[in-house]
């Protein structure tokens, strides 16, 4: 079982309005909501590739409770942890005659963290790999990434960790088996413009592999068993919140299969491709993923001294 740690879940909620209007009264056409945290995202499309899995959350509250419906009724199994904070909203305004969504995010805030990491923990005996991934909710310390990696390590059990700024380079000091940064975080992290070295410094200092993604450009990892580039023959148009999510779906799955590398890059970006191509986060079709799987290209490169 892959075990995604959701450190700052969301009830997401969609509104779609014929055009949005500032400052005037705007009246919503249709509204969706559904469970969400990036850790959620990975739940949802491993769970589409039959891997079995189980997220854990802290939740609260009424919205909490709609969170707790919502992975039930998508067949998420979950450990919740109840604490005393009403769980967060985001709330999206989609306006139909430009496209353009409009985000407004509540701050997330953890109820528990020491609560949480002790279910954690004693979820890990079930656990085959764990995925914590997010930014850093207020309540969590700092090293919080880093706690849930010595966790999982202490155990045996491989942590990919997902996340930015102190954050990250706080786990990275407990050695996670991978880190997936984005082009962005992954400057900001090291101070280092060019992608390959960049990743190698942080490989370094994690011990562990890099896999960087870098958008419509594919995926550079950097791994103790050598460097790869990952392209697709061609960029896609769609939406590309969430495929940072797919690329670690696809590696946790292929991880746990003890697939090699070009393997893994190989399923992460047609992954991550078919994720564009679906118009939500955590969600991809099965005929594009295998039409994109032959459309990957895996180089190896010259490892950097
Ligand atoms: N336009 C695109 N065409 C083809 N593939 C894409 C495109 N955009 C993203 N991808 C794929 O998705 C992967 C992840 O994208 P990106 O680097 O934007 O992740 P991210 O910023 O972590 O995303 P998020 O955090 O929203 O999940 C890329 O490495 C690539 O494989
Ligand atoms: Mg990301």
């Amino acid at each position: 079982m892959i075990l995604c740690a959701v450190l700052s879940p969301a009830l997401d909620v969609t509104y779609h309005v014929d055009r949005l209007q500032v400052h005037d009264t705007n009246r919503v056409r249709t509204i969706a909501s559904r469970a969400g945290g990036k850790a959620v995202n990975v739940a949802r499309l491993l769970r589409a590739l039959d891997e079995p899995v189980t997220l854990i959350a802290t939740i609260g509250g009424p919205t909490g409770e709609l969170f707790a419906h919502d992975l039930q009724a998508a067949g998420l199994a979950a450990e919740l942890v109840r604490g005393d904070l009403d769980t967060r909203r985001t709330v999206t305004v989609v306006a139909d005659d430009t496209g353009d969504a409009t985000v407004f995010c509540e701050p997330a805030t953890h109820a528990d963290w020491d609560t949480f990491l002790e279910r954690t923990a004693s979820s890990l005996h079930a656990a085959d790999l764990v995925v914590a991934s997010g930014s850093l909710p207020r309540g969590v310390p700092v090293d919080g990434y880093a706690a849930l990696t010595r966790l999982a390590r202490d155990r045996g059990v491989p942590i990919i960790v997902d996340t930015s700024g102190p954050a990250l380079i706080a786990a990275l000091d407990a050695g996670p088996q991978l880190v997936k940064p984005n082009l962005s975080e992954l400057i900001e992290v090291t101070g280092i413009e060019d992608p390959l070295r960049a990743a190698t410094r942080v490989a370094r200092s994690s011990g562990g592999a890099v896999v960087a993604s870098l958008g419509a450009d594919g995926l550079l990892a950097v791994t103790p068993h050598g460097a790869w580039r990952a392209t697709l023959s061609r960029q896609l148009r769609g939406n590309p919140t969430g495929a940072g999510d797919a690329v670690v779906a696809a590696l946790a799955r292929g991880l746990l299969a003890g697939a090699d590398w070009p393997q893994l890059l190989t399923s992460a970006a047609a992954l991550s491709g078919a994720a564009v191509l679906a118009p939500c986060a955590g969600e991809f079709s099965a005929d594009d993923y295998a039409e994109l799987i032959g459309t990957i290209s895996v180089e190896q490169l010259a490892e950097m001294t």
